[in-house]
């Protein structure tokens, strides 16, 4: 056997906003995304509006058999996508789900399965209904829980033939960050709390926890999985301030996984709202909810940051939505997130170290801009060797850690198929295997050109990563 085990889950991953497009049709309810055209740092829209990327996507919508075709071609174990809540539950608060959205997703799963291509499934990936924020507040209303386990109940009983894999709260921790997007809370951040900002996480907790336990009861063969936005802060400097302060930074992390895997608050974060007069209101089932912990910990891996005691320090870097001080020793992508294969693995016995859970890596990748070329046969492609290098250094890494001892259930790179960007809404901010001609001026054709990395990666999976 070599190092990765035989039955490790390579392939990669998307989210519905992201790739699906049709964002209106079957019945589909609006989400926070089709009002954000500009991405997590631009302001929301009154409706959505022409120049949001997400309304088309890259039509996946309509084209995911083609695009899972590829995604076996390149030998792909497992998928991972989300299902967009606003399909099922257009506004989130109904009783009845949209029988044409459970339709397109049994569709998309037993695609997956001709293949024997494994779906891995986010409930909840920056797509809460639009409905539920404009009339609820999002998350910072309890009641979302309640609408929540209405949708999960619908999914699991649905879907418990053909999913096993799951993941409750795309990077849970993000809500601290991004909270309408993350946690489709209307507050205006400057007005917003952190006490209201932590009941909401609050919120999420209880209804990820929730979900774990009507998924074991629903589908006793399934595995539920938290997933974290990991971003390791290291200290700027020895002094034993940073270290500290690189502690803390990491603690507003921790403090998501740490609730999903041990089952309850943890001492820091007590003793951070004692000292910030945050009360998080706890009704008297949650404690036991609470308890309905994770079988495995998934997490996104792009970049590592600093952490430093001095305040004027603090500049921050551009990067994933955490931010963070820059860190001087490495290079940075086109976008400002800094490139550090070894956190990866760093990382890894981290999680591994506290939790001693299955981990698995559900994003890693690079947003580039890609030029399409014509090869020596007049096939259009991209020569993406600056992405290879980055997946290549990073899953070395990931190899070291498995070496350490890490169990790691599987792999899944952030946009096998060029998407729509997260932060920035672009399209031009690219990760995929596979080039999609759509550009951010709405102009393309929306064909699919594998780039050499699609050669590169099929080899990887083949070799089950001995070649790297
Ligand atoms: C993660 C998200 O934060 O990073 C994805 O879960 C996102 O939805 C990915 O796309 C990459 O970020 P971006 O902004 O480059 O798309």
């Amino acid at each position: 056997m070599g190092i990765f085990p035989d039955n490790f889950l390579w392939g990669g991953a998307v989210a519905a906003n992201q790739c699906e497009g049709a964002f209106d049709e079957d019945g589909k309810g609006l989400s926070v995304q089709d009002v954000l055209p500009h991405g997590i740092r631009g302001e929301r829209t009154a409706v959505p509006t022409e120049d949001n990327m997400k309304l088309k996507g890259i039509d996946f919508y309509h084209r995911y058999e083609e695009d899972i075709r590829l995604f076996a071609e390149m030998g792909f174990k497992v998928f991972r996508t989300s299902i967009a809540w606003s399909r099922i539950f257009p506004k989130g608060d109904e009783s009845e789900p949209n029988e044409k959205g459970l339709e397109f997703y049994d569709r998309l799963f037993d695609e997956c399965h001709k293949y024997g291509i494994e779906p891995l499934v986010t409930i909840s990936h920056y797509e809460t209904p639009l409905y539920l924020a404009e009339h609820y507040n999002g998350w910072a209303n309890r009641k979302l829980i309640g609408f929540f386990e209405n949708y999960v109940r619908v999914i699991f009983e649905r879907y418990k033939g053909k999913v096993k894999y799951w993941l409750t709260f795309n990077e849970i921790n993000s809500i601290l960050h991004a909270p309408f997007m993350s946690g489709g809370i209307t507050t205006p951040p400057a007005e917003l709390s952190e006490q209201e900002l932590y009941q909401a996480a609050h919120h999420e907790l209880v209804a990820s926890a929730l979900a774990v336990k009507i998924g074991h009861e629903v589908m006793p063969g399934a595995e539920i999985g938290c997933m974290i936005l990991s971003m390791p802060a290291y200290p700027l400097t020895p002094a034993p301030e940073d270290v500290l302060r690189a502690m803390e930074d990491e603690h507003k992390n921790y403090f998501f996984g740490d609730v999903h895997v041990r089952g309850e608050y943890p001492g820091y974060m007590k003793r951070y709202f004692k000292e910030h007069g945050i009360e998080i209101r706890f009704e008297p089932e949650d404690g036991e909810i609470l308890k309905n912990t994770v079988d495995f910990v998934s997490f996104s891996y792009y970049m590592s940051c600093c952490a430093a005691a001095d305040e004027d320090k603090q500049a921050r870097g551009t990067g994933n939505l955490l931010g963070g001080v820059p860190n001087p020793t490495l290079k940075a992508s086109e976008w400002g997130w800094q490139i550090d294969p070894k956190g990866l693995r760093y990382v890894l016995n981290q999680y591994w170290d506290r939790y001693q859970k299955p981990l698995f890596i559900v994003e890693n990748g690079l947003g580039a801009v890609d030029e399409l070329v014509e090869d020596e046969n007049g096939n259009k492609t991209v020569e993406d060797d600056y992405r290879i290098e980055y997946l290549r250094s990073h899953l070395e890494q990931v190899k070291e850690a498995v070496k350490d001892g890490v169990e790691l259930m599987g792999y899944t790179s952030w946009g096998c198929i060029d998407v729509v960007s997260a932060s920035t809404a672009e399209l031009k901010k690219r990760y995929g295997y596979v080039y999609v001609d759509r550009n951010d001026d709405g102009s393309g054709t929306l064909n699919r050109y594998k780039k050499k990395s699609f050669y590169w990666y099929r080899d990887v999976i083949k070799n089950n990563g001995e070649t790297l």
